[in-house]
């Protein structure tokens, strides 16, 4: 009798001043699988990425993250450069990614099924913190 199989879906992001655009992604990537895995972005990378400081620090991310119940396991995702690394120290059978970065993660079919959802509309941690700047 074959054991079944259990499906290992990862994940990346910032998750900063955490919306419901986030949730969305983690919910959808959680339903193409058994077991999610995400990769929360070190401060250090943010700031390379995104140009600013996140306004919660990778410890609080991470922990928010975390308790998420669709999510399984979190880590500090270091570098951008890492990701077939992450893939293969997960175990991960699909990459999961926003289609803000569509195509640029195919080079890892060989490894995994890579899927890009769609954003939610209308909702970014950028526009958040505009808004909130101006006090609107
Ligand atoms: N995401 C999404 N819908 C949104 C915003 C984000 O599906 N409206 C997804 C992204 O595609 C990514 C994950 O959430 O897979 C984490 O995105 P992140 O860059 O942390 O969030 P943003 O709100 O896009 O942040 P920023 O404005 O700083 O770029």
């Amino acid at each position: 009798m074959s054991s079944p199989v259990s499906l290992t879906v990862i994940t990346f992001g910032t998750f900063d001043v955490f919306h419901v655009g986030h949730l969305r992604v983690i919910e959808r990537a959680a339903a193409l699988g058994d077991r999610l895995v995400v990769g929360v972005s070190a401060d250090e990378l943010n700031l390379r990425k995104k140009g600013r400081e996140p306004v919660f620090s990778q410890d609080e991310r991470l922990a928010i993250v975390a308790a998420l119940k669709p999510v399984d396991e979190v880590f500090v995702e270091e570098s951008l450069e890492l990701k077939r690394d992450y893939i293969l120290k997960y175990g991960a059978d699909v990459l999961v990614m926003g289609d803000d970065w569509a195509g640029r993660f195919d080079e890892f079919e060989d490894v995994c099924k890579v899927v890009y959802l769609p954003r939610t509309p209308a909702i970014s941690t950028t526009a958040v913190i505009e808004k909130i700047s101006a006090g609107s």
